[in-house]
């Protein structure tokens, strides 16, 4: 039977590689495509895939009829899909996250923000098995806990160290964007291959496999050459992991297809060509941004909205050399001191959170400016 694909967010580096696997796979149908507001590549891919819907958030000018916008437009990409792939970045990607809990839909998720920030509103989502990982990491273990019988002993997410990694900590702080965005082993978008050299990235990977795969303990570990995407511990001590070249068309293929759907071949490395695979303990005075968003992560409530928030708000004013990349921890370290914390019960107050530590990140960025 024919699966209909949304794929929101698809004018981005997930959401373009999701376009080529369904329009590869005979048995996958392009339902919709949504980005934000870049309006010239959502046409082309209009053009190329030929979905039933085309939608965009913020178009800049007048848009063809043919595309929709304003309000309601999530509902409309939504509805009609048999999976819905949420590539769109940061936490605008939580109410499309929602609205497939609603539908009952499945959610192939690589906006890791909805669970960051709204785990607690989707973790029945999650124990009823209607979301299927894409982050390449979490995808991995969703892989390698398939099939084992028992439970897990614990979970290590494998950490690139991003593009700091190779920058010397004294000139660390003042590095510009353009050192920051050339990532030795991902090619990614811009706000996640900052996030990779913070950290944040990574702290917020261990909050999402904390919501997915509740109650089995969750570290990390440096390991350079990204050709191990993560490992689970077994019970018996053993390892168990998924080894090839970084390409984040290999877990999107997986969600879409699963869970009994061919696979095709997208990587022939071999082991060969990895040459040797290198292990350390994170740097925590390289990557101080790392403690500061994991303790958001275990103090729960709206701690990691904020963070988030705050994250969103100072990566975008790095990129637009507004602070120096060290700021960005600085930054949000502040916005949650001054943070205000709730229990999550509904999404309104996630984004309140959401809107009060953006007003203060923006503050924060003024006065370093
Ligand atoms: N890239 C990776 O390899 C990777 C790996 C694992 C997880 N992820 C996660 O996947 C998500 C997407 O990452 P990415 O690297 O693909 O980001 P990206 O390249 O920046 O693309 C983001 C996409 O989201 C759309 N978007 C942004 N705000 C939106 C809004 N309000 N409404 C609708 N669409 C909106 C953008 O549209 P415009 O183009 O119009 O702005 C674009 O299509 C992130 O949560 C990231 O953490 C990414």
């Amino acid at each position: 039977m024919i699966r209909k694909v949304a794929v929101l967010g698809s004018t981005g580096s997930i959401g373009t590689r999701a376009l080529e696997i369904v329009h590869s796979r005979p048995e996958l149908e392009l339902h919709s495509i949504l980005c934000n507001r870049n309006i010239d590549l959502l046409l082309k891919q209009k053009e190329r895939y030929r979905p039933s819907v085309t939608a965009i958030a913020s178009p800049r000018g007048e848009c063809p009829e043919d595309v929709i916008t304003g309000q309601d437009i999530l509902e409309k990409a939504i509805d009609g899909a048999d999976i819905v792939l949420n590539a769109i970045v940061g936490s605008a990607g939580l109410q499309a996250s929602l609205i497939c809990r609603d539908r009952g839909i499945t959610l192939a998720l690589a906006n890791k923000e909805s669970l960051v920030i709204g785990g607690e509103l989707l973790k029945d989502y999650i124990s009823s098995g209607g979301i299927i990982p894409v982050d390449s990491e979490h995808s991995t273990i969703f892989r390698c806990m398939h099939l084992e019988p028992r439970p897990v002993r614990g979970i290590t997410l494998t950490a690139s160290g991003g593009s700091a990694r190779g920058i010397p900590v004294d000139r660390l702080h003042n590095a510009g964007p353009d050192e920051i965005l050339d990532h030795p082993t991902w090619d990614m978008g811009t706000r996640i291959t900052v996030d990779s050299a913070t950290m944040v990235n990574k702290a917020f990977e261990v909050i999402e496999a904390r919501w997915l795969f509740a109650d089995i303990p969750v570290n990390v570990v440096v390991h350079p050459q990204s050709i191990i995407h993560s490992f689970v511990r077994l019970e018996d001590g053993c390892w168990k992991a998924l080894l090839g070249n970084p390409n984040m068309k290999i877990p999107i293929q997986y969600a879409l297809q699963y869970p009994d759907r061919e696979l095709e071949v997208i990587s022939d490395d071999k082991p060969i060509s990895w040459g040797s695979l290198d292990f350390s303990e994170l740097d925590r005075v390289r990557y101080p941004a790392f403690d500061i968003v994991m303790r958001a992560g275990l103090d729960g409530k709206t701690w990691p909205a904020a963070a988030n928030a705050a994250d969103e708000v100072a990566v975008e004013a790095f990129l637009e050399r507004k602070i120096r990349f060290g700021d960005i921890a600085a930054v949000i370290e502040e916005v949650l001191a001054e943070h205000d914390a709730f229990e999550i019960s509904d999404v309104e107050t996630v984004m309140a959170a959401d809107r009060e530590a953006r007003l203060e990140a923006e503050r924060i960025v003024k006065r370093l400016c």
